[in-house]
């Protein structure tokens, strides 16, 4: 295809004049006399007006013959309007199908979420989840540009695994030749801590796998994560990264996702709130502050999201929880020398009932008492003798925490479910499309 196309958000520059552009039918009705095709081609949708007398005989059977989502080549003229949605509007006087569609299965009406879920590939054209998965790659562009500006180098942590990372309970396994099974990835914690002794501010960034049992709406069973790692950082360190960062994102979502968060209905107020610091919650604190309102937990349990919820509630930034008890955390994480009942970690709450969206702590870097940890929880030794080696050579205080992009992607876009915040989710009840 030789021509040169327009695209949407260029038409600005074509005001007055002929172009081309090409796309999906993504509206249409028609007159005898006169049609009108909402025309999208990725960048945003357009009117285009379709004149009988202004066009050809095969543009008109072309027009007669149309259906909803078949792929279309449109001359004409770019009209200023300031009426049209987005100030441009397209007199045709060509018109050509490209790719007649089928009767189009998605219907402007309201339809069942699986039905959705079972045409993700289709779902994906409409305008809601265009502009989760334009907000998702400026995060995900934030993300880096956040890192590449501190001097972090990025460093790819291996998907398949021999060792255990968070919890044995959550692990796909899979047959690896001659050497038993490996494990998908839960986390690239592991190895970034080993490359934080070799280039002291390293992240990883890729996908993890969970085999949760849960089917709640914060829960995939494949997700993205980055995992900073930061050599001679303490626990209070690692929160004030946190917090800059978090904010850092929302900022630049603010500044060049405005568009895409009002066609979500966001309210921008919200995420404008957001900048450091962010309050502070010692995980002791937040029990009484629970058994004050009548919640009923026991000190040593986990926090589940309706903990969250009640501590986030009436705040207007995320919340930090920090040093919750250990037999409540991962085997890695640092023994508080204030209080060994408890470890030097922090959860990171979003607020408006969004929860969890980052775990992290300083991690144990005494050899005995690491060693300890992973006899206590039953890990296979072999496993972590290369971890513990970090310990043997040289060990240093290090710290680091990881950040889930699905949840993060569904607070800022004000999506309650994760199941649209990745183009194909994975879930316990869903391997397709
Ligand atoms: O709290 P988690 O399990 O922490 C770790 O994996 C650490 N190794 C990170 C580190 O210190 N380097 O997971 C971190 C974040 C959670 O806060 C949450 O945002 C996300 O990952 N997450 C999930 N997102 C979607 N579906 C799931 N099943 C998730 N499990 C965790
Ligand atoms: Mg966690």
């Amino acid at each position: 295809m030789e021509t040169v196309f327009t695209s949407v958000r260029d038409l600005s520059s074509k005001a007055g004049q002929e172009a081309t552009l090409i796309g999906w039918v993504a509206k249409f009705r028609s007159s005898g006399k006169i049609a009108f095709l909402g025309l999208r081609d990725g960048t945003g949708t357009v009117q285009v007006v379709i004149a009988r007398n202004e066009v050809d005989d095969a543009s008109w059977d072309a027009v007669a013959d149309l259906s909803m989502e078949s792929s279309v080549r449109v001359s004409g003229t770019v009209r200023q309007d300031d009426r049209a949605p987005g100030g441009y509007e397209i007199t045709a006087n060509q018109i050509e199908v490209i790719g007649r569609a089928d009767e189009y299965p998605i219907q402007p009406k309201e339809h069942g979420v699986d039905f959705l879920l079972n045409n993700r590939h289709l779902w994906l054209r409409h305008g809601r989840q265009v502009a989760i998965m334009r907000v998702r790659d400026e995060i995900v562009k934030a993300i880096r540009d956040f890192f590449y500006e501190r001097d972090f180098v990025l460093v790819d942590s291996p998907i398949l695994t021999g060792s255990i990372g968070e919890s044995a309970g959550t692990l796909f396994s899979t047959e690896y030749f001659d050497l038993g099974t490996a494990y998908l990835a839960q986390t690239g914690q592991l190895y970034v801590e080993a490359a934080a002794a070799a280039l002291g501010k390293v992240y990883c960034f890729g996908p993890t796998f969970r085999a949760e049992k849960s089917k709640t709406r914060r829960h995939l069973t494949e997700f993205w994560m980055v995992e900073p790692e930061v050599a001679w950082l303490d626990s209070e360190g690692n929160m004030r990264l946190q917090e800059e960062f978090v904010s850092y994102i929302v900022e630049r979502v603010l500044e060049r996702r405005g568009l895409e968060l009002e066609q979500l209905d966001r309210d921008i107020g919200r995420l404008e709130a957001i900048s450091p610091p962010f309050d502070r919650l010692s995980y002791t604190d937040a029990i009484a502050f629970l058994h004050g309102t009548g919640v009923e937990i026991e000190w040593g349990e986990d926090l589940g999201a309706e903990h969250e919820t009640v501590l986030t509630e009436g705040r207007d930034k995320p919340l930090f929880v920090f040093d919750y008890p250990r037999e409540a955390k991962a085997f890695y994480m640092k023994e508080n020398p204030e209080d060994p009942r408890t470890v030097k970690c922090n959860d990171l709450l979003a607020p408006e009932g969004y929860g969890e969206i980052i775990g992290g702590s300083q991690r144990e870097d005494d050899y005995d008492r690491l060693l300890g940890r992973i006899r206590e929880e039953g890990l296979p030794e072999e496993a972590y003798d290369w971890y513990l080696d970090l310990r043997r050579h040289g060990t240093f205080p290090h710290s680091g925490f990881g950040l889930g992009l699905e949840r993060t992607v569904g607070w800022i876009c004000g999506v309650p479910h994760l199941r649209e915040t990745i183009a194909f989710p994975r879930m316990m009840t869903r391997l397709t499309p």
